[in-house]
C-alpha cells in the first residue's frame, strides 16, 4: 500500500481489557457432547472470557480505552478519530463509536464502526493510518471490541466453544520518520467465500421474525472445514507476500502477530514463514477467538510483558468472514 503522504503512522499506545468471567472448556463438557481434550487438540483453546448479560460491547471498549488513557496519559478530548471494528455492536445504530464517544467524553472526535469480521482490526488499522499519513489527524484510536458470546449459539458445539469477548485499543500518531511505524499492508476480500461463515439474520435480507429466531439465524454459522482450509492458505500466502515485497527474511522478523482463530492455523502460517514458535504471538488458549480483538490484545499483552522493543519487525496477519484477509508490516516503536 503506497504512502504518498508526509507522515508515517506509528502505534504510540496500546491496551486491552478482558472481562473477569472465565468460561473453561469443562463448562461446555457439562451440557454439550464435547470434551476439554477435543477443544484443546483441535483449536488450542483452554478458556475464554464472557461479558455479563448487562454489559454490551461498548462496556468492554470503554474499559480498554480508559486503561489506555490512564497508562499513557492521554486525554479524551485529544482524540481526533475513533474507529471500532466489530461484528457485535451494541445495536446496528447508533454506532458503538457514538456510544463510546459519549460515555468517555471524547468531544473532539468523529468516527465510525467497521465491519470486516476477523480482519476488522487490520482493515480498521489501515483505514486509521490513512488519516495520519495524509496529515489530516494527529491522534486516531482503533479499538477492536467484541461480545461474541452474544452471537454464538450456546447449543452448537461446532461454534460456541470457539469464541470469547474482549476489547483492545491502539493509538496511532504521526512521525516524519518514514522508515518506522506502519510500513506496508496487503489487504484482500473475496465475497464468493461469504456463504461459509455468516450471521444470516438481523439485517435487511432477513429482518428479525419469529421464523429467523426459531431457526437460530441470528447466530454464527460456519462451515469450519472450508474456512479452516482457506484461512491456512490465505494467511500464509499474504504473510509471505508482504515479507517478499519488503525484502524480509524469517530472521528479520521479531514476531508474527496472527489472528487467533485456531492454533493449528497459526502454526501452519508460522511454518510456511519458517518462524520458530517463540516468534509467534499467541493468547488463544486464554481467550479463544475474539474476532477484531485478537491481534491488538496480543500486541498489548506482549508489550506489557516487556517482550517488544523499539525497532522490532512485526507481521500482523488475519483471515475472516467475507472472506477478508491481509497482512501488515510494521516496525514497533514504543
Ligand atoms: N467437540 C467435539 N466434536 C466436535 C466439536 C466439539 N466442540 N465441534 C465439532 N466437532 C465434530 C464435528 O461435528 C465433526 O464430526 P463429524 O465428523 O461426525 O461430522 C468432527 O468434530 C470434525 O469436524 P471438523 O470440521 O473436521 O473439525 P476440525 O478439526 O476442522 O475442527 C474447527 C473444527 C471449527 C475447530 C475448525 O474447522 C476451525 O477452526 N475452522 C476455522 C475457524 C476459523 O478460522 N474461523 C475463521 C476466522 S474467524
Amino acid at each position: 500500500m503506497n504512502n504518498n503522504g508526509p507522515y508515517n503512522a506509528y502505534i504510540s499506545a496500546v491496551s486491552h481489557y478482558f472481562p473477569e468471567k472465565v468460561v473453561t472448556n469443562s463448562y461446555f463438557e457439562s451440557y454439550l457432547d464435547t470434551t476439554d481434550a477435543w477443544i484443546i487438540e483441535r483449536t488450542g483453546i483452554k478458556e475464554r472470557r464472557y461479558l455479563e448479560d448487562d454489559q454490551p460491547v461498548s462496556y468492554a471498549a470503554c474499559k480498554a480505552i480508559e486503561r489506555l488513557f490512564e497508562k499513557f496519559n492521554v486525554k479524551p478530548e485529544e482524540i481526533d478519530l475513533l474507529i471500532i471494528p466489530t461484528v457485535s455492536p451494541d445495536m446496528i445504530y447508533p454506532s458503538t463509536v457514538c456510544i463510546v464517544q459519549d460515555k468517555l467524553g471524547m468531544k473532539n472526535c468523529w468516527g465510525y464502526d467497521m465491519l470486516a469480521a476477523c480482519s476488522g482490526f487490520i482493515f480498521a488499522l489501515m483505514t486509521g493510518v490513512q488519516f495520519i499519513q495524509s496529515g489530516a489527524h494527529k491522534k486516531v484510536l482503533v479499538v477492536g471490541a467484541e461480545k461474541m458470546s452474544a452471537l454464538a449459539n450456546k447449543n452448537d458445539r461446532n461454534t460456541v466453544v470457539l469464541f470469547g469477548d474482549g476489547a483492545s485499543a491502539v493509538l496511532l500518531e504521526p512521525t516524519t520518520n518514514k522508515t518506522t511505524g506502519i510500513i506496508d499492508a496487503i489487504l484482500h476480500i473475496d465475497g464468493s467465500g461469504g456463504k461459509y461463515l455468516k450471521q444470516p439474520a438481523g439485517g435487511s435480507l432477513h429482518p428479525a421474525s419469529i421464523e429467523t429466531v426459531t431457526k437460530g439465524m441470528h447466530y454464527v454459522h460456519q462451515d469450519g472445514r472450508t474456512v479452516f482450509k482457506e484461512a491456512v492458505k490465505g494467511m500464509a500466502d499474504v504473510s509471505l507476500e508482504i515479507m517478499k515485497k519488503n525484502n524480509l527474511k524469517s530472521e528479520d522478523i521479531a514476531y508474527l502477530v496472527p489472528h487467533q482463530a485456531n492454533l493449528r492455523i497459526i502454526q501452519a502460517t508460522a511454518d510456511r514463514m519458517n518462524l520458530s514458535r517463540d516468534k509467534v504471538m499467541i493468547n488463544i488458549h486464554k481467550y479463544g477467538n475474539t474476532t477484531s480483538t485478537t491481534i491488538p490484545s496480543c500486541l498489548s499483552e506482549y508489550y506489557e510483558e516487556g517482550k517488544l522493543k523499539g525497532g522490532d519487525n512485526l507481521i500482523l496477519a488475519s483471515f475472516g468472514a467475507g472472506f477478508t484477509w491481509g497482512a501488515v508490516y510494521l516496525k514497533w516503536t514504543i
